[in-house]
């Protein structure tokens, strides 16, 4: 498996690569959801290229970005055994030539849901994967469904610049007992963690997002949003844990 962590290093690497190149961004700490992305892009492509890099800029809130777990060798260790072919590895200098001068900015969905709470967050997020998309060049592109605001202003973007990637949307994967796995999750204690599986719960059973408001709340979770747009409820909570307040999301196609 090659590792790139120069630009130089990455475009030597690239260059020769023909066939189909499948591409699965992430900011690390990886666990089965993204190893699900990986395991469908070996499926679907003759190369897999991973990709860990915490973004500056899609963290609003400077705590939460320390706070932002790190396991690299975890990582990598399991990048090998999935089969992955090069990892990259970006500093940011590497990634912000420019300094964050030039950004990709979506103006309406971008602006709801996560996006209220989190000003300039999913600017950070679409500059940065149409920066990795651009140095990759993969002929698909792997994102999970936990994320889907994410993952439809990804598409969105990708569509509104005529970017020559297919973006795949990939199933949530869960822990047996419903909790969408999340690097985030690391950070929960057996009571956070409890009181976080109310999340799944109020998203499945309640009649209505109002309804949903209130079982989290009286779960002991502090709703950010909880929100059904096309046919999908959204939620988003803070749960307090030992180390600081932690951010969940979640989000099921209600039937
Ligand atoms: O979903 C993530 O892990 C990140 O938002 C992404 C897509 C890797 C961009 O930093």
């Amino acid at each position: 498996m090659k590792l790139c962590d120069t630009l130089a290093g990455w475009r030597a690497f690239r260059a020769p690569l023909g066939g189909r190149v499948g591409f699965v961004p992430t900011m690390g700490c990886l666990h089965a959801g993204h190893a699900s992305l990986v395991a469908r892009s070996l499926q679907e492509c003759d190369h897999t290229i991973l990709s860990i890099f915490v973004n500056p800029a899609q963290f609003n809130d400077p705590k939460d970005l320390e706070l932002y777990p790190r396991t690299l060798d975890a990582d990598l260790a399991l990048a090998r055994e999935l089969g992955v072919d090069a990892v990259l590895l970006p500093a940011p200098a590497m990634l912000y030539p420019d300094g964050y001068a030039y950004r990709v900015q979506e103006m309406e969905f971008s602006t709801s849901l996560c996006g209220a709470s989190r000003p300039g967050h999913f600017t950070g997020v679409l500059t940065v994967v149409m920066k990795l998309l651009n140095l990759v060049q993969p002929t698909r592109a792997y994102f999970g469904e936990k994320d889907h605001q994410q993952l439809e202003l990804i598409r969105g973007m990708a569509a509104a610049f005529f970017m020559n990637v297919e973006i795949v949307g990939c199933v949530t994967v869960r822990d047996a007992d419903g909790l969408a796995l999340s690097s985030r999750n690391r950070l929960l204690d057996a009571k956070a963690r409890q009181t976080a599986l109310g999340l799944v719960g109020a998203l499945r059973e309640a009649r209505s997002d109002e309804e949903a408001i209130q079982r989290l709340t009286h779960s002991g979770l502090v709703v950010d949003y909880v929100e059904t747009r096309g046919g999908r409820r959204y939620a988003a909570v803070r749960v307090e844990t030992p180390s600081g307040i932690v951010r969940l999301i979640d989000n099921l196609e209600l039937s």
